[in-house]
């Protein structure tokens, strides 16, 4: 069983697909991850970022491994025997990473692997376009929102938790900056696919949401 989990910047997809990924014990994939990480790959190689030439270019010998923490199921990123799980949450790449993954050339290439990465058996997916484009397919899909300002206050924390202060209107300017790129772009728009079931997360708990979601999973496996 496929279960795809899409929805904007810092709407808590990554700790909601963790979360309901271990308790169904089926893999993750994190596809932002994927375009984070060619973003740092694209910024090491000085690369022009409004040639989109050059940045499939990167693409193309672009090979990244994702090593699993058993217990947490918490994700390391590895390009080039170089673990970068830290570096592609960086601001610098989060400005860039929508320029990157508006490229249909590169969207085609990892789009190839995310559907690879599924052929294990059951997954849990997490991104943009996953319900849509990816697997369209998918037998649960979950698009989860939130109010820019509460995403921003969740990304805040996130970064306090490393240390890091950052100014929570920045944050929530470039979080609707980058919505705004991933929603407009021609090639797999960030869009709630038709038959997704839409999950409000404003004012409720990681717990409350992974439940609701849980909820559509276990349904879905009662009807199979
Ligand atoms: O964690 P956060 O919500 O900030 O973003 P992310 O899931 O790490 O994704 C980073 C960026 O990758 C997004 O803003 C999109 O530009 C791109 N992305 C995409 O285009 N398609 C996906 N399936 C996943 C991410």
């Amino acid at each position: 069983m496929i279960i795809a989990i899409d929805g904007p910047a810092a709407s808590g997809k990554s700790t909601i697909a963790r979360l309901v990924a271990k308790k169904m014990g089926y893999d993750y994939l994190d596809t932002g991850a994927m375009y984070r990480a060619l973003t740092w790959k694209a910024l090491s190689e000085k690369v022009d970022f409004s040639d989109e030439k050059q940045l499939a270019n990167i693409a193309k010998k672009f090979k990244i491994f994702f090593e699993t923490d058993p217990k947490t199921l918490k994700k390391k990123v590895i390009v080039e025997d170089k673990d970068i799980t830290k570096e592609i949450r960086s601001t610098k790449v989060s400005s860039l990473v929508s320029i990157v993954s508006k490229v249909p050339a590169i969207r085609q290439m990892l789009v190839g692997e995310q559907r690879a990465f599924a052929k294990k058996g059951n997954v849990v997916v997490e991104g943009r376009d996953i319900g849509t484009v990816v697997f369209p397919q998918a037998e649960v899909k979950i698009f989860l929102t939130a109010t820019p300002a509460e995403r921003a206050k969740r990304r805040q924390q996130e970064f306090l938790k490393k240390g890091i202060k950052i100014d929570k209107t920045a944050l929530e300017r470039k979080i609707v900056e980058r919505d705004h790129i991933d929603s407009t772009r021609q090639s797999s728009p960030l869009v709630k696919a038709q038959d997704a079931h839409l999950v409000n997360t404003d004012n409720k708990t990681v717990r409350e949401v992974a439940r609701e979601v849980l909820k559509y999973c276990l349904k879905e496996l009662k009807e199979r």
